[in-house]
């Protein structure tokens, strides 16, 4: 069984610069095989990894709903499948999975069922699942992904960040036991930020794990629209990336 490694957080925290932190991680140290998943509604994870995405797991479920889409003499369950099938994005390094927008109203629960079937399936290829989640963690609490080992909190350098990741953590909670260790992340940390945030952190009931610090070279990249995973490996993000993941035992 793949190990299950996801970020989550409010919108514009860094959750998906951690997740190609990871990525680039577990790809460095040749720690075995890596499907990611982006699972934010708001994908644009694929950028940052420099991979192209024609479709999503949405689009594609969108096209079989139409009965008349179903090719004669296939079943419905077969053409989903076949559909799922289609949205894998492989790399030489790693491949690529993007859920896309959550289906709109009404029940769904029909596919739901074949997506997670084929997910679980798809992921049981690989040494390493990262998921790049929105605040709401809804694939993990419709079970889509079905646990998660690690689950990092993703709060930026701000109280407001802070007080979100204590909302993730009670939503977490509910979830019983699909998270078996949850741990905090600050990003874009100036010298200060920790001792000024003390408190706020203290309050959200999550352990600390490290904190990435403010990276100028992180911005550049995405103001050049330049895949992070090239970015050098003395880079100070790239490193205290590292040292979080050995700390959380990955
Ligand atoms: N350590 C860092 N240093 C400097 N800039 C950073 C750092 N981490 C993230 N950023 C910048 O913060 C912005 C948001 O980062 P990112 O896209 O990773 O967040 P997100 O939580 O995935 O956002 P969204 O909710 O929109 O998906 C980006 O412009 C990114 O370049
Ligand atoms: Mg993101």
């Amino acid at each position: 069984m793949p190990k299950y490694i996801a970020v989550a957080g409010k919108g514009g925290t860094g959750k998906t610069t951690f997740a190609s932190l990871i990525i680039k991680y577990l790809i460095q140290n040749k720690m075995g095989t890596v499907l990611a998943v982006d699972a934010d509604p708001n994908a644009n994870l694929s950028e940052v990894l420099g991979m192209e995405v024609k479709t999503t797991i949405s689009e594609l479920l969108e096209q079989t709903k139409d009965p008349k889409s179903v090719p004669v003499g296939m079943s419905k369950e077969v053409f989903i499948e076949y559909k799922l099938q289609q949205s894998l994005v492989e790399s030489k390094k790693l491949d690529l999975l993007v859920m896309g927008n959550p289906q709109g109203a009404g029940c769904y629960c029909y596919p739901n069922d074949l997506l997670r079937k084929y997910l679980e399936r798809l992921s049981n290829g690989y040494d390493y699942v990262v998921v790049d989640n929105e605040a709401g963690l809804e694939h993990i609490s419709r079970k889509t992904i079905p646990h998660v080992d690690w689950l990092f909190v993703i709060s930026d350098a701000s109280a407001r960040g802070i007080r979100s990741a204590g909302r993730v953590h009670e939503l977490v909670r509910s979830l019983g036991s699909a998270v078996k260790e949850e741990l905090l992340i600050v990003t874009k940390t100036k010298t200060e930020s920790l001792v000024n945030l003390a408190d706020e952190i203290t309050a959200t009931g999550i352990e600390l794990i490290g904190d990435v610090p403010y990276d100028e070279s992180i911005a550049t990249f995405d103001e050049e629209g330049k895949a992070l995973f090239d970015l050098p490996d003395n880079n100070v993000a790239v490193n205290a990336a590292k040292e979080i993941l050995i700390k959380a035992g990955i």
